[in-house]
């Protein structure tokens, strides 16, 4: 298993670890699946540990890989400077995939939405930055690394009814691009991933099943999507959109006033009914 593991994209050296945040499910646990192949030890946090030690057991069979779970709720001050900590203390973490996020579907004048809000710009950008900045200290002190920011197609262009959110991950966008030329001379690759609607837990846990667009888009394999991240982290890219549709929607917001392209994301971003 390890020799097949080594034949893979962006094969580990021994003694690698990944770090995964938002790994109990969707695209993180794909991603965690991704790093476990090519043979990373693997650092699973989430909040739900069940879930956490539920994957672990499953790709430590799989691909004969340690992995560890730390349970971890990144909206809680302090909470992604513990995690580095815990998950480095005697481990080189070659990989960082910040991907833990989450997103409040509702009108901005809607004050019901705040603490989801709130709690997603602790996860979406403190954590995520935090995380960022420890990785890329060590990995560049260390002349080599990999990091792999989870961003969004909503970084693309704001989107009315999921305001916040999708100004999170403009945030995450553009953080990703300033750090992978800041770092592109010490050996330390950043790479965002921006994916489409992809079918996870995601849209369920931010109660947006009825937006109207989600009811005409297809939603992506969180497989697939992962897939496309790593192969674009280990290759090198800085930003990686899965799927010709997306690509085709972030060619589009460039070209269309921005005015238009915010009218419309109303449209779409609206409930049904
Ligand atoms: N699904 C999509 O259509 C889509 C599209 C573009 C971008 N994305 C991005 O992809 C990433 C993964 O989302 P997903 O689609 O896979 O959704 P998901 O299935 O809801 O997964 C979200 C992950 O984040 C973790 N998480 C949420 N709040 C957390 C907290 N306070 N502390 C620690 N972990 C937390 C969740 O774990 P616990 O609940 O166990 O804590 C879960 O593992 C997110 O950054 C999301 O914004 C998703």
């Amino acid at each position: 298993m390890a020799r097949e593991a080594r034949a893979v994209r962006g094969a580990a050296q021994p003694g690698d670890w990944a770090l995964v945040t938002g790994a109990s499910g969707g695209i993180g646990a794909a991603l965690a699946a991704e790093a476990a192949r090519a043979g990373y030890g693997v650092i699973l946090a989430a909040r739900s540990r069940d879930r956490l030690d539920t994957l672990g057991a499953k790709l430590t069979r799989a691909y004969n890989v340690p992995v560890v779970s730390l349970t971890t709720d990144l909206s809680a001050p302090g909470a992604a400077e513990t995690l580095w900590q815990e998950a480095s203390a005697g481990r080189r973490i070659a990989v960082l995939v910040n991907n833990a996020g989450l997103g409040h579907f509702g009108r901005f004048d809607d004050p019901e939405g705040w603490e989801r809000e709130e709690d997603t710009l602790h996860v979406n950008l403190m954590a995520l930055t935090v995380l960022a900045k420890f990785a890329a200290v060590t990995m560049a002190a260390a002349g080599s690394g990999r990091i792999l920011n989870v961003a969004s197609t909503a970084a693309f262009a704001p989107g009315p009814g999921f305001a916040v959110y999708s100004a999170s991950k403009a945030y995450v966008l553009s953080l990703s691009e300033a750090m992978a030329e800041e770092l592109s001379g010490k050996g330390v690759q950043v790479t965002a991933l921006c994916p489409g609607a992809t079918a996870t837990g995601f849209f369920a846990a931010d109660g947006a099943e009825g937006a109207t667009w989600l009811s005409k888009a297809g939603m992506a394999d969180p497989d697939r999507v992962a897939a496309a991240g790593w192969r674009a982290l280990t290759s090198g890219r800085r930003i990686c959109v899965p799927g010709w549709q997306n690509k085709a929607l972030a060619l589009v917001v460039r070209l269309v006033p921005r005015r238009v392209v915010v009218f419309v994301a109303d449209q779409l971003l609206r409930r049904r009914g």
